[in-house]
């Protein structure tokens, strides 16, 4: 059969499934972008400001031990009120690319009309992006549901229904922000907010069940950003390369330890678990048979034909958010082994899933440019915990280290011909870590969270970009 996804890009055979790349190419016509990474919660504040509606994660700070300092992010930075200011301080760093995130409860009220209010504040956002030189990135969801439709009737991602208002969501961004916003993306890390969500429950909205039930989460995400994708493509994109949407998964490398078939085994495993069973999806149109095979009958992964169609080729780019790498190693005597256990790699920082291993994330993109040659990928997020207690906090020499070894990692990836098209630093500024409260500091710039001033101090690691951003 022959197919059309999005505007008129290719034309697919899908008898069998295809696992030839159905790519746009933007290979070479993207410069390399340096840029720096936020998010929408986890620094604006303004929790009630000019008609915003409450999110998810409004509502999951006041459960009591959800987050772990016991604060929630009503203030955070109030970026809100300092965009300005700390726009300035991201462009006096020298980055040129500047991700963020819309707020979806700012800018849709909870009976579906736009709020103009908040729709000016990103608007002015964009305005003072474009006055420094910067070029925005902006992340549709990256978590914060507006509350009103995570309800008892509407459970949220777990709703067949999300699919809609997720469009109506993304059509008023693109129809308000399309024509100065030059990349999109349409989810930050789905595996986190769809587990540690609807499975977990240590992200928002905190429902605990089973995986399988959360499979149905996963379903919708994807098929929300196939749609999302097609109205880009067909009303907003119009053919033009230097307009770009794709995804950002978090992509924790997996690597084999030992020279056992069951580490390798193991590790493959992990990859296509954790990553190809959203990169698959959003390339090829189906999930990979492991994934399919692990979770044997779930109705949630029979995806039809048309639903195929749509996810085939449903991204420009892959973003990827590398911090960190597990080791797998067989987990028996010698020689005997078909168990594999994860082992933790490299220096610990200040949140225990993260130990800064640089060579990992060579190592994952020539295995994504193994799954998926040529397809773009840009690093999303990168970057380094230390605590908040932490006496150097801003003579930060350990997060120095982590960016210069991650960015020597990065040179040596384009060196090697790897299709890396640009790298985000994570963060700006310290803010909000979700259930890790304000304890888990990324910032390059610290910020007195005790002080109702919120005073920002630039780190040591600030001054290094700001050093390296000048010679590259
Ligand atoms: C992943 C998330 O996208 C971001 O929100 C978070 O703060 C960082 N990584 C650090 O954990």
């Amino acid at each position: 059969s022959l197919c059309l996804v999005g505007s008129l890009y290719y034309f697919i055979p899908l008898s069998a499934l295809d696992r030839s790349i159905p790519v746009r190419a933007l290979t070479g016509k993207m410069t390399f972008q340096w840029g720096v990474a936020g998010a929408a919660y986890q620094i604006e504040g303004a929790h009630d400001a000019d008609g915003k509606a409450r999110s998810i994660w409004d509502d999951f700070c006041k459960v009591p031990g959800a987050i772990s300092d016991g604060t929630s992010a009503e203030v955070a930075c109030d970026f809100y009120h300092r965009y300005e200011e700390d726009i300035e301080l991201a462009r006096a760093a020298g980055f040129k690319h500047f991700r963020m995130s819309i707020s979806w409860p700012r800018v849709i009220r909870d009976d579906g009309q736009p709020n103009e209010a908040g729709i000016a504040y990103y608007s002015k956002v964009l305005d003072a992006l474009e006055k420094a030189g910067m070029e925005p990135c902006v992340t549709l969801y990256h978590w914060d549901l507006p509350s009103s439709l995570q309800t008892a009737e509407m459970p949220g991602w777990m709703s067949p229904q999300i699919i809609d208002k997720f469009m109506a969501y993304a059509t008023l961004c693109f129809e308000r922000f399309a024509g100065r916003v030059p990349m999109w993306i349409t989810f930050n890390e789905p595996a986190v907010f769809v587990f540690g969500g609807y499975q977990g429950g240590w992200n928002a909205p905190g429902v605990r069940q089973s995986v399988a039930e959360a499979l149905v989460a996963v379903r919708h995400v994807l098929l929300a950003h196939a749609k999302v994708v097609a109205l880009y493509r067909s009303r907003f994109q119009n053919g033009d390369k230097t307009k770009k949407i794709g995804i950002t998964l978090n992509t924790r490398h997996y690597k084999a330890v030992d020279a056992s078939d069951t580490a390798a085994k193991g590790a493959q495993h992990m990859l296509e678990d954790r990553i190809a069973c959203w990169s698959d999806p959003v390339v090829f149109g189906d999930f990979p048979e492991s994934f399919k095979a692990t979770h044997g009958g779930s109705t949630a992964l029979g995806l039809s034909k048309l639903e195929q169609e749509a996810l085939r080729g449903s991204i420009d780019f892959l973003g990827i958010n590398y911090y960190t790498t597990s080791g797998i190693q067989e987990d028996s005597p010698a020689g005997a082994g078909s168990a594999w256990k994860v082992v933790e790699l490299g220096e610990a920082s200040g949140a225990s899933w993260l130990h800064s291993y640089p060579q990992g994330l060579i190592e994952l993109l020539r295995w994504l440019s193994g799954r998926y040659p040529g397809l773009d990928v840009v690093i999303t997020e990168n970057g380094f915990c230390t605590p908040g207690d932490d006496p150097k906090a801003v003579e930060d020499d350990v997060r120095v280290r982590y960016y210069q070894d991650h960015t020597n990692i990065v040179k040596q990836a384009i060196d090697e011909g790897l299709p890396l098209r640009g790298y985000f630093a994570w963060t700006l500024l310290d803010n909000f870590e979700w259930a890790g409260g304000y304890e888990e500091r990324f910032g390059m710039v610290h910020v007195d969270f005790n002080d109702k001033m919120l005073p920002r101090t630039v780190k040591s690691s600030y001054r290094w970009w700001q050093q390296f951003l000048e010679k590259s």
